[in-house]
Order: C-alpha cells, then structure tokens, then sequence
C-alpha cells in the first residue's frame, strides 16, 4: 500500500512480460489501468458469531482469524456502509461455531446480499432478516439460495442493455476495470459482424457487443444465461444474441462451429482456456479477443495460437484488484 501507483503498474506488466517470455513470446504491453480507491463493487466477507454479537471481515492470508475492515479504502462505500447490517445478520443467524459468507453486490437499485452458510431459515429467522434488510434497505436479501427479501431487481448495465445477474453471481470487480476491459474487447474484434463470447458470463461483453455484431455466448451456468437472455430481451437496437450452456472444458466449441464467427472473445476463470485454445487454433477463426485473471493460464494458452499462425498484436493490463497481487489482461491476437 505504500509503493506509489506507477511503481505497481510496473510491476503487474512484468508479471505479465516474464509470463509470456516463459512462453517465448514478447509482447507489445500497453500501460496498466488501475482501477480507483474505494470503487470495488462486490466482495465476499465473512461473519461470525460472538459472545458480545458479531464480526465481520476478511480472514487474514491463510488463516482462521477474521478482521475487521471498518475502514476499507478498497471497497465502494456503499458497501462499506452496509457493515454494520451484515454485523446484525449474523448475530442473528450464524451458527454458534460456523461462519457465513456474506456475498454483496453493488448495483442500480442498491445492494444485493447473498449469505450462505448460515443456520436454517425457519420463521422467525425469516421475520428478522427481513426487518433488517427493510431497516438497511437491501435491495436483495437471500439466505442460503432463499430469496428473504426483494424490494427491488439490482442491475447491472451491460451497454445499453440492464441485468439482473443471479444472486452472489460473478461480475467484474469494479466499473472501471469493466469499462477498460470492454473497450479493449470492442477494439480487438473491431469491425467483425458474428462473435462467439465464451465464458460470457452474464453478458459483460456480449450486450455491449451486440450493439454492432451478432453474438453467441456459451457459458456454464445455466442462470447467468438466462439474465443475459432477459437483459437482451429488454433492450432496444441490440442484435441478435443467442445462448448455449455448456462446460468449455469438456466440450470445447469445435472448428466446424467456430468458422462461422468473424471474431471470438474468450474469458476463462484462473484455469484457462486450453482446450478451447487448441480448437481455435485449428479453426480458420482470425480474431481472438482474450481477457484473462492469470497471466500464467493465458501466456500458456496464447503460446497455443501463436503455434498455429496467430500475432499477438497488444496486451492491456487492467487492474481492478488495487493492493492485491492479482493481474488481470485484455489482449488481441489475429491472423
Ligand atoms: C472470469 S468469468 C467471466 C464472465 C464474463 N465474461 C464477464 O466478464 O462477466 C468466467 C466465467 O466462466 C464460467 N465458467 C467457468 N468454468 C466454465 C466451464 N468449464 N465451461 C463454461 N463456462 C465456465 C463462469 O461461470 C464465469 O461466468
């Protein structure tokens, strides 16, 4: 936290050269775009009962013991002023010796909830929970997958187009590094009219893509297709987007259902995207948008196309994770 912003920038970047020298590949590394202090939209914290009610905060590294963040220069302020509810909620409904996880995003709309990992919801859990959400004004509340409270949908905009991503769902980590990530995506695909979006989440990049192109977005839970499908639906003068659930790992998106698509955007969790990697390698796809969380998984995977005839013309580091060691890229390879 003391090193200055340009000093860590630096840093991240040559995590991401050394990564791909690895590799033998040598990048053309565009400044890093970190993201603001205080704009981190979801975060997972975790609460315990305690003689005296609760605490909630993060677990130190590797270890059982919670911290408190009163004062948490990381995360927006919205969040930071639900805490003191969290710390209601679980006073009322952890389990003596368990911890829950209080998962909290932030939307249009306000805060959504999602605690697991709590006692069972019987009814005068209920009638708590709701009061204190009705006290905070928690837009959601769901308790272990129970919807508890549900005053209002909390969207995310995604282009033009508004989501309500399921509860606890994956979503960038804050505006400005999903603003950095989409504008290096629309630049990498540029002019090309049908994509294939996998790994597309909830619709990031599929919606703000189908301002000017035709989208398929795979993915694997079955729910955040259906909140990309229904934020599509809404939407005025986007084209069409049509989804398939499906595991990538397993079942890859194979040459014969790539060569329809002028450019592909793929976004993998931590593990990568190698088996999709070596279809697309062998797929007369030309346009490769890249985002990854793991400069490692990627310069492995990028190694891949650069195999099979593919440039790697750019690569955007985005931090969106300030004070961690977490590197996050957008990238374009083409042939
Ligand atoms: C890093 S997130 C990116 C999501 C989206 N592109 C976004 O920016 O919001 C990775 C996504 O991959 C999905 N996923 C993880 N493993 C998968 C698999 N084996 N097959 C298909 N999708 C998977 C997750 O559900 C998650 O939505």
């Amino acid at each position: 936290m003391h090193a200055s912003d340009a000093f860590v920038a630096a840093w991240r970047e040559d995590v991401v050269r050394t990564a791909l020298a690895a590799q033998g590949i040598e990048p053309p590394l565009r400044p890093a775009i970190t993201s603001p202090v205080r704009s981190r939209r979801r975060a997972t914290l975790a609460g315990r009962r305690t003689k005296k009610g609760a605490i909630v905060g993060l677990h130190g590294r590797a270890s059982g013991t919670l911290v408190e963040v009163p004062e948490c220069l990381v995360l927006h302020p919205d969040l930071t002023a639900a805490l003191s509810a969290l710390g209601e909620i679980t006073a009322a409904g952890a389990s003596r010796k368990g911890e829950v996880a209080l998962a909290l995003t932030r939307g249009e709309g306000g805060i959504d909830l999602a605690v697991t990992g709590g006692k069972p919801l019987e009814q005068s859990l209920f009638a708590t929970l709701s009061a204190i959400a009705g006290r905070a004004d928690l837009a959601r509340l769901t308790w272990n997958g129970e919807i508890v409270a549900g005053r209002r949908a909390v969207a995310q905009r995604f282009g033009n187009a508004r989501v309500v991503p399921p509860p606890g769902a994956f979503l960038q980590a804050t505006e400005a590094g999903e603003a950095a990530l989409v504008a290096a995506v629309r630049e990498a695909v540029g002019p090309a009219r049908r994509i294939a979006d996998l790994f597309a989440g909830a619709g990031t990049f599929s919606l703000p893509l189908s301002e000017a192109a035709e989208i398929h977005a795979v993915e694997g839970e079955t729910a955040m297709l259906a909140a990309l499908d229904a934020g599509w639906r809404q939407a005025r003068g986007l084209q069409r987007i049509t989804t398939e659930a499906r595991d990538l790992f397993r079942r890859p998106l194979m040459p014969d259902e790539l060569k329809r698509h002028d450019a592909v955007v793929v976004d993998p969790p931590r593990a990568g995207a190698e088996a999709q990697m070596r279809e697309i390698a062998a797929s007369p796809v030309r346009i490769v948008a890249a985002v990854s969380c793991n400069p490692v998984t990627f310069a492995r995977d990028a190694r891949i196309l650069t195999g099979a005839g593919f440039a790697l013309d750019w690569v955007q580091v985005v931090d969106q994770f300030r004070w961690s060691p977490h590197v996050e890229l957008a990238a374009r390879l083409s042939r």
